[in-house]
């Protein structure tokens, strides 16, 4: 089997951090390792398979190696200068960011719904929301056999998927100092508001919760709203999710179809206090579904709270998988 040239863009932030550690975990087919960031954190170095890596500052002339993959998560800004730069020199980028997700070009991809989607790529690769990724999971399955008709989604999300900054205004804040990151203070609180806030009154998070869902599963008409809420969590995004459906359904089988789906655990014994939690789903990188229930107020309706590790498959699994996908398609070219 071919080996690899990987590189990390943002590989001192949380994602980047996890990058390495999904990639150590998966025994991918790397050959070398190239890691960057600002110039902050030129000549830091980090640990990858017990050798140690020297982080770079990432600059145009960055991908003038050979390097076949890139993960890319270091914020919009940076995604949309250097990914084409990346992509241009023959690299395939995986772009955590939100700046190429809805680009008519690009495919958003999530391997247990639409891996056939990185097969029309052009050189970038996006990697979707961490609230969306975990619900399309979910939602795939469900659609296939009963098709979605309108789907709400009501969010409770860690304070991981702000990144460091986020992270730390929970575990200082906890101690009593003031918010850097967030507009107020997230310790004992909730914040709905997550991004910023676009002219229908929606704050960004939920436009890209509403259009990636959208574009992911296929379905540019579904009928599907958000909000999306900041909870004193440090790792692990929780949503209610309420479907409804064009056919009617069995309350058992549908528990069967998300039990028999890909990346999915159903953990649903409310008798014995068993449902999904961040504290049970924190480092792990399936999607935990429970509190399965009938939506009683409609005719095919059912409510579903899920759970997953938004840092792992919110962002740096997922990634991680797309590259192992493609490198399986490469394979068998
Ligand atoms: P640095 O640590 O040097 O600032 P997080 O989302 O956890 O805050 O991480 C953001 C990541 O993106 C970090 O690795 C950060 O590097 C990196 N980053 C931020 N701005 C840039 C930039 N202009 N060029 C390259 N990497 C960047």
């Amino acid at each position: 089997m071919k080996k690899y040239k990987f590189a990390i863009v943002g590989a001192t932030g949380m994602v980047g951090r996890t990058f390495l550690k999904v990639l150590e975990e998966r025994n991918l087919p790397i050959e070398e390792i190239y890691l960057f960031a600002s110039s902050r954190s030129a000549g830091k170095k980090i640990d990858f398979l017990g050798k140690e890596r020297v982080v770079e500052e990432l600059t145009e002339n960055s991908f003038d190696r050979g390097i076949d993959i890139a993960l890319f998560s270091a914020g919009a800004g940076t995604s949309l200068k250097y990914a084409p730069i990346a992509a241009e020199k023959g690299c395939v980028v995986i772009d955590n960011s939100s700046a190429w997700r809805m680009d008519p070009k690009v495919p958003l991809v999530v391997p247990e719904v639409n891996p056939e989607d990185i097969k029309w790529h052009n050189g970038i690769i996006a990697n979707p929301n961490c609230s969306t990724i975990q619900a399309v999971v979910a939602l795939k399955p469900l659609h296939d056999r009963y098709v979605l008709k309108r789907v709400v989604y009501s969010t409770y999300q860690a304070v991981s998927g702000a990144g460091m900054g986020g992270y730390n205004d929970l575990l200082y804040g906890l101690k009593g100092e003031s918010p850097k990151k967030f507009c107020h203070p997230i310790a004992g609180n909730c914040i709905p508001h997550i991004d910023v806030f676009t002219e229908n009154g929606y704050t960004k998070e939920e436009v890209k919760m509403i259009n990636e869902t959208r574009k992911i599963l296929g379905l540019p008409n579904l009928r599907v709203t958000a909000t999306t809420v900041r909870v004193p969590v440090f790792h692990g995004h929780s949503e209610s999710i309420n479907i409804e459906f064009e056919k009617p359904f069995d309350l058992d089988e549908l528990r069967d179809v998300l039990r028999n789906a890909d990346g999915i655990v159903v953990q649903d014994d409310p008798a014995n206090n068993v449902y999904p939690m961040p504290i049970l789903a924190e480092g792990k990188d399936e999607v935990f579904v429970g509190r399965i229930r009938r939506d009683e107020s409609v005719e095919s309706g059912v409510n579903i709270w899920v759970v997953a590790d938004n840092v792992r498959k919110g962002a740096a699994t997922n990634a991680v998988q797309i590259a192992q996908k493609y490198i399986e398609y490469m394979e068998k070219e």
